[in-house]
């Protein structure tokens, strides 16, 4: 895939049919030590161990390429040619956190993409979902919450278009920010 937006839309579209009401994306960009981190935490249905295997293993996955999508292998190509790992973790009723670190310099790596989109997506899926996204570039850091959004929206909707509209910009401005060199001498 072109972002890593996308990966991250196709994680947190399992986390939604998994029934999570809390979802939490967290990245961090460590430019120092050259890592990046991606996380996704869900309090959904979960897996059982045998669902978990099948899911990491790459062999079920491309037998099954026209069954089932290949979110999650998807991710694990990308992560794997930029010196990365992914980890899923998951217990049947409690939820999952997938994490990926990788090399964040790798020449693979593919760009963050537009993840304003990805944040305004997920919530125009389910307008119950308490979502957080947290993102730090080394000391910089950007933080949405849907809770909190909701809080001052009062009555109305999170899933709306103008609101919508106005979290894509939000996080993206934000995201810029994050990007944005500044010489403190
Ligand atoms: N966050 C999650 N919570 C519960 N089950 C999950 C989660 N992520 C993935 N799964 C399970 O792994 C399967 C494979 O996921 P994925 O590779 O993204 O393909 P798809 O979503 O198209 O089935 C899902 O069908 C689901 O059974
Ligand atoms: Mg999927």
């Amino acid at each position: 895939m072109e972002e890593l937006a996308l990966h991250i839309l196709d994680l947190v579209e399992n986390a939604l049919s998994a029934g999570a009401r809390r979802i939490s994306i967290t990245i961090i960009e460590d430019v120092n030590k050259d890592r990046l981190t991606i996380e996704i935490k869900d309090d959904g249905c979960g897996m059982d161990a045998a669902t978990l295997q099948q899911v990491l293993d790459p062999f079920y996955t491309t037998r099954t390429t026209r069954k089932v999508g290949l979110g999650l292998s998807l991710f694990q190509a990308t992560v794997a040619q930029c010196e990365g790992e992914v980890t899923v973790e998951s217990r049947p009723g409690k939820g999952t956190r997938v994490a990926a670190v990788m090399k964040l310099s790798h020449l693979d790596l593919p760009p963050l993409g537009d993840m304003g989109a990805t944040i305004a997506a997920a919530l125009s899926r389910d307008e119950e979902v308490e979502l957080n996204y947290h993102h730090r570039r080394d000391s910089k850091e950007l933080k949405f919450s849907s809770a909190w959004m909701q809080l001052h929206l009062g009555e109305i909707p999170l899933n709306c278009g103008p609101v919508l509209d106005w979290v894509q910009r939000y996080i993206n401005k934000g995201l810029a920010e994050l990007y944005t060199q500044t010489n403190k001498g």
